[in-house]
């Protein structure tokens, strides 16, 4: 465990017996299924209300809240004077309710005095403006000051609260997100970043860079600079480094704020962050000294999602990706804001369908996650967030219709766990399937910089072989390089453009010992820093896959160029590659027109026990992309579900969940013998359905 050492530490501290330290599955433990709760914020309301308002969450069903989100101006009204005689108020009216309690460290919130004191702490955009008070998030993570008042501050709630049994856990800031900064500050941190990473020496950061090219050469760290806007081309491995220490500010802000707390804090108590899932931006996650993550989650605000009802549904896949993205970073996750109704701040804000609100609450819950929260618990008067809907209406007691649908939800789930049964396994059909996707934010940025076609889009491109995954009712798990592949009977690395030696050999080390890998377009062309091999393109790869690649194409966008495979033909337009097997390598697809008709373009091959299968054309459809998934899982004999688009179904602790954000009903196919406890087998346009495992 991370911080097991630390805990070993404290518990000596605290005298509390060694063997005390919690193991971090701990902090939830598997009979409660998953926790709910709601962000009350005890300074927007007349503190005569704080009590009624607490026992109206109790009553709801809610079993934590979230307290001090904001509120720095409050905890620290002046530099050193502390007031908490506000919060040790609240904290005690939560309890008196039975509400667990959940702190937030508040940074995203620096007070006046602080930004008054020290403009520098606030961030400078790209063109020289500088952000003012007076909204959140204004405070540059690279600021020496801003991290230095906020170790003070977070020190202060971690002595007052950090042995308190009413408080279960931590949040760190707000949705703490990569944030740009062009002060002095954020260029010394990023001429140290690179002084670290190239060891001193000013050649290597040249070569890595390409400084050769447009005569770029540096002398020394001192003459760097952010890429600022240029008049055409900038350099891109200044960029992807750029971007490296963009995203290591966010994570290392974090990281701080955790280490701080945790010299105060009890081992009972976890620490985490609420994030955006913005994968791409590349900090999520790579916080290390957090005990698990959690994401926000909106789903109606202008999204078109799938079909007539789909802008009150919302994208059927946004909320498993995050699920499967942020469950294998600690094998913890929840979700620290889930939207309870309407939102003001969308394109579009519409109301949500009926049924939505408890239609995501069981997605998050399918996925695996131990806690979900609703941002918020009453809709604001005031501020920028007027119309924001709430659990709780305008007049501070009733309940909205999103709120009502958050109390069935917590009524089901005490239904679930006086059915869970602890010895329940999951399906091995359902097991069987499992599927990794290796991801790194580091190769969205590379293509994204030279996407060489202006439909590419990475995300979608992923997208496209998620969608069929979950079509197959197969459990996935988005995953990082350095976790173990042998995990996943298949490993699939959409568009891996930068690779190096040691992921090859861990690739071919898992497809000899039994796994089926799959590759597809761009796999391959370049190392970490994107410079392109000096060898023929994708060569690195080529021995693995058993081809080599002979080109990529592009038709325009209103064309389609066709492959075919099995004598189905597939429509392509964004990317196509052709491929020249080696040996005895199988072609699976190969083009079905243009100029090099008859040229492969998927390939498959056996290796050791295992296959690798090379698929060089993104479909329009995606369909190509499933039908080869398909071929590899009836390697294993493995029993793929046809869901239409918008049904997904998983298992957790005994459960199968099944969800239909289409807009039509859908009769599900029940495993034999499985009881149903929630639903119908016909499900409803944003219905649930919730089955017990025989
Ligand atoms: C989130 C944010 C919350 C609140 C919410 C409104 O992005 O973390 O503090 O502003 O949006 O929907």
């Amino acid at each position: 465990m991370k911080h097991k050492l630390l805990m070993m530490a404290f518990a000596c501290v605290l005298l509390i017996p060694s063997g005390a330290a919690k193991d971090r599955k701990e902090y939830f433990p598997k009979k409660d299924l998953t926790l709910v709760g709601a962000y009350y914020y005890p300074e927007h309301w007349d503190e005569s209300q704080w009590e009624r308002d607490l026992k109206k969450m109790a009553e709801m069903g809610f079993e934590f809240t979230h307290f001090a989100e904001f509120a720095w101006a409050q905890l620290e009204p002046e530099q050193g004077r502390y007031e908490f005689g506000w919060l040790d108020r609240a904290i005690a009216l939560a309890a008196k309710y039975n509400l667990k309690v959940v702190l937030c460290t508040s940074t995203a919130t620096p007070p006046v005095w602080l930004t008054r004191s020290h403009p520098e702490i606030l961030i400078k955009n790209e063109n020289g403006t500088t952000v003012d008070h007076g909204a959140r998030q204004h405070a540059s993570f690279s600021s020496t000051f801003y991290r230095e008042y906020s170790m003070k501050m977070i020190a202060e709630l971690g002595k007052r609260y950090g042995n308190d049994k009413r408080v279960i856990g931590w949040q760190l800031d707000n949705e703490p997100g990569v944030r740009q900064d062009y002060n002095t500050d954020a260029l010394n941190r990023f001429r140290s970043f690179l002084k670290r990473k190239y060891n001193n020496d000013i050649s290597a950061l040249n070569k890595a860079w390409g400084a050769a090219f447009w005569s770029q050469v540096y002398a020394s760290f001192e003459q760097i600079t952010f890429p600022l806007p240029a008049n055409w081309g900038q350099n891109p491995h200044q960029l992807l480094d750029w971007k490296r220490f963009s995203a290591y500010e966010a994570a290392s802000f974090m990281d701080e704020q955790a280490d701080v707390l945790r010299k105060y804090t009890n081992p009972d108590q976890w620490i985490t962050s609420n994030y955006i899932p913005n994968y791409a931006d590349g900090h999520f996650g790579q916080s290390k000294k957090l005990d698990f993550n959690t994401y926000t989650r909106y789903m109606v605000y202008g999204d078109p999602g799938i079909e007539e009802l789909g802008f009150r549904i919302g994208d059927p896949m946004r909320i498993p990706f995050a699920n499967d993205f942020t469950r294998p970073i600690d094998g913890i996750y929840g979700v620290m804001e889930l939207q309870p109704g309407q939102v003001n701040w969308g394109t579009r804000n519409s109301l949500p369908y009926p049924g939505a609100v408890r239609l995501w609450l069981w997605s998050v819950f399918a996925g695996g996650s131990d806690l979900t929260c609703t941002y918020r618990f009453r809709q604001p008067l005031f501020g920028d967030e007027q119309f924001h809907q709430g659990i709780i209406s305008t007049d501070g007691v009733t309940p909205s219709r999103g709120g009502l649908e958050f109390e069935k939800f917590i009524n089901e789930i005490a239904l679930l766990r006086k059915n869970y049964d602890p010895g329940s396994a999951l399906p091995a059909d359902y097991t069987n399937r499992k599927v990794g996707i290796l991801y790194t934010h580091e190769n969205v940025w590379s293509m994204e910089k030279r996407k060489l076609n202006n439909t590419w889009d990475t995300e979608r491109h992923i997208q496209k072989y998620y969608k069929a995954l979950k079509r197959f009712g197969a459990p996935v798990d988005v995953i990082y390089e350095g976790k173990d592949f042998s995990n996943y009977p298949v490993l699939i690395a959409p568009a891996y453009e930068m690779v190096d030696d040691s992921l090859i050999t861990a690739w071919t080390d898992y497809v000899k010992n039994g796994g089926h890998l799959v590759l597809s377009v761009r796999s391959g062309w370049k190392d970490r820093m994107s410079h392109l091999f000096e060898a023929p393109i994708a060569d690195k790869i080529a021995p693995l896959i058993g081809a080599g690649y002979d080109f990529h194409d592009f038709v325009p966008a209103n064309q389609s160029g066709n492959v075919e495979m099995n004598g189905k033909k597939y429509a392509w337009n964004n990317w196509s590659e052709g491929l020249i097997p080696l040996n005895e390598t199988e072609v699976w697809a190969t083009h079905a027109d243009q100029f090099y008709k008859g040229t492969p373009t998927v390939t498959h091959r056996k290796l050791g026990k295992g296959t690798v299968t090379y698929i060089g054309t993104e479909t329009e459809s995606g369909e190509l992309e499933a039908d080869v998934l398909k071929r590899i899982y009836a390697f294993s004999n493995t029993s793929l579900m046809d869901f239409p688009e918008g049904v997904w179904m998983e298992y957790r602790d005994g459960f199968g969940i099944a969800v239909n954000y289409s807009s039509k009903n859908y009769p599900f196919p029940l495993p034999a013998g499985a009881k149903i406890l929630i639903g119908t087998k016909e499900i409803e346009p944003a219905g649930v359905l919730v089955w017990k495992v025989k």
